[in-house]
């Protein structure tokens, strides 16, 4: 029997509530398809580091080297410093495995009202392809007298022809495997060294994909066509920050955060990738049971694909539709379905099928 070796960080908050509820449709599509998951559990984390002053211990990226993927929920708690989650576990994991893909689908589920108003499934169903781990956030940078009156504080925003070149051919590859378009979403108008160079080399990568239309659009203009025209993108090709914002965005069209998946994917399989949902650690709802899990469970889908089992991967997909269609919604999309309810039901539509 095949088996996988999957690193658990739960994280912090709703982490605790939407993995578990993605560990359990995980185990049952894992049965259905005749292969199993094998899981430890990692207690990583703003919760972590109160008590032993880091995100995880020194060796921790080493010990998660070792397994075939990660499942991972957020970081982050309200009396932790914030400045903390990305730079200590976060953009840790996804820099240190080269995790340079953040692949995160947007797309209406049937049973779900986007919030705007008139669009359909057909309308709404796009990528962001992320550049995951160069850009405005290699967290670069420093104060300069922060106290004094004329203190200063810099941010440098760094672009690397190899990281630009690699994730637009992931983008344009899986372009051709969809409706064959790629937006550029890009800024280079303004920021005319960094996104210049950006847009320069993304163009000559699509010079090589003659199959593909590609365009290029300012993310102020995209933000306006996300709500106004989201039917036009296929694949969104953007940078860390920008995709950062384009994909709660996206989540927003799907009709709520709780139903984004994502994953931080090193497509050399050099490195174990990260499947983790769009959304944070939701303090405001954490410890209730009622957080969406969707997103969590559609990573774990996304997960799958990448190990090599995409008919579970899409079984995922299936259930996830048919619970949502037999109005089996989280508070989120105005249902009453706790957490643990939805996984439920994901599991019992996954035998249904
Ligand atoms: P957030 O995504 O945690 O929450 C934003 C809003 O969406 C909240 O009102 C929350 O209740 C709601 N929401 C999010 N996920 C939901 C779900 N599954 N079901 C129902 N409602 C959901 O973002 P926020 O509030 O900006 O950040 C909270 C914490 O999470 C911070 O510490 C932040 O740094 C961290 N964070 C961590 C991320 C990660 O670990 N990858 C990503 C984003 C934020
Ligand atoms: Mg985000």
């Amino acid at each position: 029997m095949k088996e996988y070796e999957i690193a658990i960080v739960p994280g912090d908050g709703i982490g605790h509530e939407i993995v578990p509820a993605g560990i359990e449709v995980l185990n049952a599509v894992a049965e259905i398809n005749g292969f199993e998951i094998n899981t430890q559990s990692f207690p990583f984390g703003a919760g972590y580091y109160k008590k032993h002053g880091d995100f995880m211990p020194p060796d921790g990226l080493d010990v998660l080297r070792g397994f075939d993927a990660i499942y991972f929920g957020a970081v982050g708690l309200a009396d932790v410093d914030d400045t903390l989650p990305a730079m200590m576990f976060t953009f840790k994991v996804r820099t240190g495995f080269d995790q340079y893909v953040n692949y995160r689908p947007a797309r209406l589920l049937p049973g779900v009202q986007s919030p705007l108003r008139n669009k359909t499934s057909q309308d709404i169903d796009f990528v962001v392809i992320r550049e995951n781990t160069e850009g405005e956030f290699v967290q670069v940078g420093g104060f300069i007298r922060p106290d004094i009156a004329d203190g200063m504080a810099f941010d440098t925003s760094v672009f690397t022809r190899k990281g630009i070149e690699r994730i637009a051919r992931y983008a344009f590859e899986l372009a051709g495997r969809r409706r064959k378009k790629v937006t550029n979403v890009t800024k280079s108008n303004t920021l005319i060294h960094s996104l210049a160079y950006w847009d320069r080399i993304i163009e000559e990568v699509s010079e090589s994909y003659s199959d593909v239309v590609y365009d290029k659009m300012y993310v102020d203009n995209a933000s306006a066509n996300f709500v106004l025209r989201p039917e036009r993108f296929d694949i969104i090709l953007t940078t860390n920050f920008i995709g950062d914002i384009l994909s709660d965005l996206g989540g927003a069209l799907m009709g709520s955060l709780g139903l984004g998946p994502s994953g931080n994917i090193n497509p050399e399989k050099k490195y174990p990738s990260m499947f983790e949902p769009i959304h944070g650690s939701a303090p405001d709802i954490a410890g209730q049971g009622i957080a969406n899990p969707i997103g969590a469970i559609w990573s774990a889908g996304l997960m799958l694909e990448h190990l090599g089992e995409p008919k579970a991967a899409a079984q995922i997909v299936k259930a996830i539709e048919l619970t949502l269609q037999k109005g089996v919604l989280p508070v989120d999309l105005g249902g009453s379905a706790k957490t643990m309810e939805i996984a439920n039901a994901v599991v019992k539509n996954l035998h249904s099928e």
